[in-house]
């Protein structure tokens, strides 16, 4: 990993931005990663500007490596005024463009929060109602999932791949 990179990731998690839940989401997207088993949760707000349904905020929670959250960071920056199409046509690599380059093996860490954006822009209707009353907070995700050895049924849409990522505890 180059130096510029290093600089940029540690910058990113000393003042991490939109790192909460969110309450009144309008979509929310939850994504793990078959490859490590990092875990990461999207929030998502939208408004209506000159007559588009435009993003005006999105938080993050993640179980995940610095990179993740370094991608996160930025890309919940970047989402806001998108509508949810300019949105869902962003690659891991354009949401992490802030930070440079990734080294290969920290490519999966973009596309986790890609995939997160994408769980949640995929049913973001769908999702609203049912989500704005008993949302869980990612810890509580896990913590339910860990009791009751429940699979969490999570999609990654960068590779159209859709895995199990019941093995998420086993990793740790
Ligand atoms: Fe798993 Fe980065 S190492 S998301």
């Amino acid at each position: 990993m180059s130096d510029d990179l290093e600089a940029k990731i540690e910058e990113a998690i000393k003042n991490p931005r939109n790192l909460r839940e969110m309450k009144d989401a309008d979509a929310i997207g939850t994504v793990g990663s078959a490859d490590c088993g990092d875990m990461l949760r999207m929030w998502i707000k939208f408004k209506e500007e000159d007559g588009r349904k435009i993003i005006d905020r999105a938080t993050f929670q993640s179980f995940g490596c610095q990179t993740a959250i370094a991608v996160a960071s930025v890309a919940t920056e970047m989402l806001k005024g998108k509508t949810a199409a300019e949105a869902s046509a962003m690659s891991g690599e354009e949401l992490a463009a802030p930070l440079g380059p990734l080294p290969p093996v920290k490519i999966h860490c973009a596309q986790l929060v890609e995939g997160a954006l994408r769980s949640a822009l995929g049913g973001e209707e769908a999702q609203a109602a049912q989500t704005k009353s008993t949302s869980p907070t990612l810890l509580d995700s896990l913590g339910a999932d860990a009791k009751s050895q429940t699979k969490v049924k999570v999609v990654l849409r960068a590779t159209d791949a859709v895995v199990s990522a019941s093995r998420i505890h086993e990793q740790r």
